[in-house]
């Protein structure tokens, strides 16, 4: 599809389908897609390298200034490093999942992340993915989605991914995910809620393509000054 550069933000809970749709909506517009809970796991694996504990803001401040955390595209596809190491395939464990969402809840984690981001969207031409896009660090984005599942649904999925991983039981997902929704939406600082002219989409009974669909149909549906 021919379109403007313009800057998408999709937020929402984890599990509502945020990553496979952020993802699909990229490559049907040409833009680049960018996964910035990576970076909060990415400062999640470096605090945990160095045992820092999840609220020594001090200790994360220091390690959150410091890090070169950069998505770099290569063969395999967009990978995350962390200064010259390759740190995609350990940041999904269900150990840095929840210390992701502990640290992420820290205000200077936040504000050495909201930086990299914003430096990240300068050219827009982006679909971003988060818990905070639409209303802390993208105001101003042209579109925005927020995008939402019942619990067990979204708790099933993370289930099957983690499932081909050799992973944990339903109930300990949909447990997990249950502690991550409360930490995410009750933190003081950009905690996780649709911003006031953000579209809210239920993905509950619809297929990550349908989603798709109905993001591209909105998109279309702009006046041609914004899109
Ligand atoms: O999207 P994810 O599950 O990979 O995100 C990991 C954690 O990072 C999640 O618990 C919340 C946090 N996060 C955030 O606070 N703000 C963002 N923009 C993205 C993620």
């Amino acid at each position: 599809m021919n379109m403007k550069p313009l800057l998408i933000t999709i937020d929402g809970p984890a599990g509502a389908g945020k990553t496979t749709v952020s993802r699909m909506l990229a490559d049907r517009l040409g833009f680049v897609y960018v996964d910035t809970g990576a970076l909060y796991r990415g400062v999640a694996f470096e605090a945990a390298a160095r045992g820092l504990a999840p609220d020594d803001e001090e200790a994360l401040g220091a390690l959150s200034a410091g890090l070169d955390l950069r998505f770099e595209h290569t063969e395999s596809g967009v990978r995350l490093f962390s200064g010259e190491r390759d740190i995609t395939g350990s940041i999904r464990t269900p150990e840095i999942t929840m210390l992701a969402s502990a640290i992420s809840a820290r205000p200077v984690v936040r504000q050495a992340l909201l930086d990299v981001q914003k430096r990240l969207g300068a050219k827009k031409a982006a679909v971003f993915e988060g818990r905070d896009m639409g209303t802390v660090v993208f105001p101003d984005a042209d579109v925005k989605f927020f995008l939402i599942a019942d619990l067990k649904a979204r708790a099933m999925r993370r289930f099957l991914e983690y499932r081909d991983a050799g992973a944990p039981r339903f109930e300990t997902v949909l447990e997990d995910m249950e502690k991550r929704d409360a930490n995410d939406s009750s933190r003081a600082v950009a905690p996780l809620k649709p911003a006031g002219d953000a579209v809210i989409i239920d993905s509950t009974d619809l297929s990550p393509e349908a989603v798709v669909e109905k993001m591209v149909a909105l998109i279309r549906s702009l006046p041609e000054s914004s899109r």
